[in-house]
This record gives C-alpha cells, sequence and structure tokens, in this order.
C-alpha cells in the first residue's frame, strides 16, 4: 500500500505526525510525504517536523504565499506532476487548508482514492475558505474518517454515508503521545515569566478576523480591557494584518505579551497551565478541551459544537463587551466526556486503509 500524504500548513504537521508513526510500524505500507510549503517560515514549519520527529518530506513544493487562486492553483500543477510520477494507491490529506483541497483535487484527476482524515465538520459559514476547502474535500474522499458523531451526522445531511468512519479525533492522539515529554521539556513559562493559572492565552489568525479592520480592532481592544495578563503568540498574518492596519500600539500594552509563534511543546505547556484560553483556532479549542481549560472562542461559529454544549467552550464573536462578560463569567464545566476518542485513532485510520 504506498500512501502519498499531502501536508503544508503548520497543524496539518501535527496531524500527520501520529499516523506516519503508526504506517512505520506496518510491513505493507510505504508513505511518500509531499510538502506544499504553504507554511514556509521555520518557527511554522521546520520546528514541527524535528519537534514531533515526522520523517523530512520527500517531495517540498515551496509554493509559498499567494492569492488563494494562486497557491491552490501552483499546489495543482506541481502535485499533479508528482502523483503521476509516484502512482500512490491512496493519496491522504488533513482538514480543511488550501493545501487538503489541493491535494483532493490533484488525486481526483487522476482518479485516485483520498483518505481524509477531520472529515464532516462543517461550520456552516462558507465565507470561510476553510468551510469550502472541507465540503469539497468530503465529496470528493473514497475514506471520511470522523472525529466525532457531530461530523458523522453532518456528512449524512449531505448525503455521504460510503466510507465514513467514526475514528476519534487525531490531535488528541497527538496531545496524549507528547503532553509529559511537552511539560518536561518545555522552559517557556520560565522564559515569559509566567506563573501557572495566572495569564489568559490568546491566538488569531483567521482570515475572518484579521483581514477585518473592524473586527480585529475590536478584539485587540477587548483583551486591553480584559485587564488579565495575556499571551499573545502572533501568527505572521496577524503580525502583518496589525502592522498594516496601523494597530501596533494596540499590542504594545502592558498587559499583552506577544511572542513569535510557538513550537508544539511550548503551546502544549503555555495552554495547559492557562487560566482561559482565548482563540478563533479549531486546533486550539479542541486542545482546551482536552487540557481542561475553559475556552472562549473569538468567531460567531464553531465546527466543535460539542466543546459549546459541555460548557467547556463560549462563543463571543469579536464584541469586546460580550467577549470581556463571557471572561468574567466563565465557570469551570463539573462534567467532561470523552468527545475525542480513545488515542487510537491513527491506528484505526491505518487498519481501515490496509484492509481496502
Ligand atoms: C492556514 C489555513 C487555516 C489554518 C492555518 C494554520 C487556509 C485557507 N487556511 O491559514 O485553515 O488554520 O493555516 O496556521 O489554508 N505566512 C508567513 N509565513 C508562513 C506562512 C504564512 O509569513 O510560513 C503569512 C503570509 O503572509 C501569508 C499569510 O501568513 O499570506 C497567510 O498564510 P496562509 O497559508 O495563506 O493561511 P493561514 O492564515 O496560515
Amino acid at each position: 500500500m504506498k500512501i502519498l500524504t499531502v501536508v503544508g500548513a503548520r497543524p496539518q504537521f501535527i496531524k500527520a505526525s501520529m499516523i506516519s508513526d503508526v504506517l512505520k510500524t506496518r510491513a505493507n505500507a510505504d508513505e511518500v510525504i509531499v510538502h506544499t510549503g504553504q507554511h514556509y517560515d521555520d518557527n511554522m514549519s521546520s520546528v514541527f517536523f524535528k519537534q514531533l520527529e515526522l520523517p523530512k518530506p520527500d517531495h517540498y513544493l515551496g509554493v509559498g504565499s499567494a492569492s488563494p487562486g494562486k497557491q491552490i492553483g501552483r499546489m495543482l500543477e506541481k502535485l499533479e506532476r508528482i502523483m503521476v510520477s509516484v502512482r500512490p494507491d491512496i493519496v491522504l490529506v488533513y482538514g480543511d487548508t488550501n493545501s487538503t483541497l489541493a491535494g483532493s483535487i490533484a488525486a481526483a484527476n487522476l482518479h485516485i482514492p483520498i483518505a481524509h482524515v477531520e472529515a464532516g465538520l462543517r461550520s456552516f459559514n462558507k465565507k470561510m475558505p476553510e468551510e469550502r476547502n472541507r465540503i469539497l474535500t468530503d465529496h470528493l474522499s473514497d475514506w471520511l474518517f470522523c472525529p466525532t458523531p457531530a461530523a458523522v451526522k453532518n456528512l449524512g445531511r449531505e448525503g455521504i454515508h460510503r466510507g465514513v468512519y467514526q475514528t476519534g479525533d487525531i490531535m488528541y492522539d497527538v496531545l496524549l503521545h507528547f503532553k509529559s515529554r511537552a511539560l518536561q521539556q518545555s522552559n517557556i513559562l520560565k522564559e515569559l515569566s509566567l506563573s501557572p493559572k495566572h495569564y489568559d492565552l490568546t491566538t488569531i489568525h483567521r482570515a475572518e478576523n484579521t483581514d477585518d479592520t473592524g473586527r480585529l480592532k475590536a478584539i485587540l481592544k477587548a483583551l486591553q480591557q480584559l485587564k488579565r495578563k495575556v499571551v499573545f503568540p502572533l501568527h505572521p498574518r496577524t503580525k502583518q494584518k496589525i502592522q498594516a492596519f496601523g494597530l501596533t500600539h494596540m499590542i504594545n500594552h502592558p498587559s499583552i505579551k506577544t511572542t513569535k509563534p510557538l513550537r508544539y511543546f511550548d503551546l502544549i505547556t503555555i495552554a495547559s497551565e492557562a487560566n482561559t484560553i482565548l482563540t478563533d483556532s479549531g486546533g486550539l479549542q479542541k486542545e482546551s478541551y482536552m487540557l481542561k481549560v475553559p475556552c472562549v472562542t473569538l468567531r460567531d461559529e464553531t465546527e466543535w459544537t460539542e466543546t459549546v454544549e459541555t460548557g467547556w467552550n463560549h462563543l463571543a464573536g469579536a464584541d469586546p463587551k460580550k467577549i470581556i462578560h463571557t471572561v468574567q463569567a466563565l465557570k469551570i464545566p463539573q462534567v467532561h466526556p470523552p468527545l475525542f476518542g480513545d488515542g487510537k485513532t491513527a491506528e484505526k485510520i491505518c487498519t481501515i486503509l490496509e484492509r481496502s
């Protein structure tokens, strides 16, 4: 079984690490890793390969940043060439980025079966590129590995029943595998002079927040008005937009501590010791649940509805009053059901693919 894995963005390196690890142990599996180069900064890409022990990519496409059309187009052309020469049995894609969509379209054009990890998620907001990427990818896929029952239901509503498996969430596998090593090895609390549970963690990178001056300004205003110590690792996109919109003064504030994007071990350490997490990231919403840290989501909707239903996650959009009120009213819920599986998602996915 020859699997061609397409990755390109930071969360995909994290997700792919566990499946690559399991594939290495399967005698009849051969994995070829293609990195599109969607994320290319060292601290967005190579540090993850090193820390999570991902094999070096066999092919690096170097597409870099561009408008969605250009970026996906560049990926498609290069992926097609590689798929024709590698001739994989399966193309494996993760999540909902432009790299996911390009991998699926290239494979579909060549009639290569597609496996989609993190299938079935929906925000029901087609303005988000991620929503379009995941809908299109799901409809092209032959194996759809869903993290939750809600994801299975979403696919059913769109008429997708064949090849659907509820396997649990791959990010939970990664967290279980690396958490204790992360807590042992990371010095980030010391480096940033943070005391456990005496700070909040925030991340913003979604286009709907970063590319809209009004929303970005409103979120930064909320962070200032919270009057609590907030650690804010800056995604390159967010940093550029803050500068371009002339908002740098808003993050130069005594209670806001900005940092460069964090390595996985540092992020997990800082997240697990945070009082509250405020984020627009899908991955961090899940990780905050897994780490039992309450989350305030800086979006109007979420794909991870179970985290909201269980009371661990709260939607606050980009409205400063709502954000501050939500943070101040937070209570730690009594219940914490296992929403994301048993940490054996990678094993299950590899076994299903092997049986095919
Ligand atoms: C992408 C995904 C998003 C995912 C996120 C994780 C899409 C549509 N979005 O968003 O779903 O949650 O990755 O981080 O695929 N940049 C750099 N260096 C880098 C990477 C990006 O400077 O290594 C800057 C560039 O200015 C670029 C901008 O960030 O234009 C946005 O990068 P891009 O890859 O287009 O999307 P993300 O915002 O990272």
